[in-house]
């Protein structure tokens, strides 16, 4: 479905037991690596080509003001896959990161700090390709060492990114009208029957 045609709403999810969160392996011939000093260039890019963004530029302003100074965080919290050069013919690409996500951490409600799952995104050409889970996995693995619950704001445009996180044990957080709108155009989308039958008992 052509996600310019989806009503854009925000909503938002919840893991109670973050540690029980199952492990996806990237395929053969992909590699994954933490965040180093000058990776924002490579950030910028993918989040722009993902459609985070409208350009760059914009994508390195926002890095800038939310992670400037917090890079040892960062080499921590913040993951880039890749594809090495033997699987990946195109030199331009090869060895280069086409994802990335964080484990990172925030107070969404002001119940406290948790886990957050933030930024992820895959360059477009390499969707698609059993690459999402394993990215995600990335991060969930490391909010597991220091948090014991964790959250992610996201938007109905961004239905493959809810599909993957549900399989994860990310449950809805609907509060309103407009989240339960927002869920009820997720579930026509995903058509996935765990979450049709968890919004039934839940709305
Ligand atoms: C989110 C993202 C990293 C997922 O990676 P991906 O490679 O696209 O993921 P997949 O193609 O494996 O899709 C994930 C799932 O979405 C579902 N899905 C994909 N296309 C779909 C469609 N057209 N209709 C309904 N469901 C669809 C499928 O269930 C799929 O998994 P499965 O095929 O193994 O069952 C990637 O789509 C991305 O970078 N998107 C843009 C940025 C973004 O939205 N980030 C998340 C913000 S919170």
């Amino acid at each position: 479905m052509p996600e310019r045609r989806i009503e854009y709403i925000s909503v938002r999810m919840h893991h109670p037991a973050i540690r029980e969160a199952p492990v996806f392996t990237l395929p053969e011939g992909f590699f994954s690596r933490n965040y180093r000093p000058g990776d924002e260039a490579e950030w910028a890019g993918i989040e722009t080509s993902a459609g985070e963004f409208d350009s760059r530029d914009e994508a390195r302003s926002h890095f800038d003001n939310e992670f400037a100074g917090r890079e040892d965080e960062l080499g921590e919290r913040c993951y880039f896959i890749g594809c090495g050069a033997r699987t990946m013919k195109d030199r331009a690409i090869a060895d280069r990161p086409i994802g990335t996500a964080m484990g990172w951490y925030g107070d969404c409600d002001g119940s406290g700090v948790t886990g957050r799952i933030h930024w992820v995104g895959i360059r477009p050409e390499f969707q698609g390709r059993g690459l999402g889970r394993p990215l995600v996995s990335l991060a969930v693995e490391c909010l597991k060492r220091f948090h014991k619950t964790a959250y992610l704001l996201t938007q109905t445009t961004s239905f493959r990114g809810v599909r993957i996180y549900l399989d994860f044990g990310f449950i809805p957080v609907i509060t309103d009208e407009e989240s339960k709108k927002g869920w009820r155009i997720l579930a026509g989308i995903l058509k996935y029957p765990p979450l049709e039958k968890y919004l039934q008992n839940t709305t």
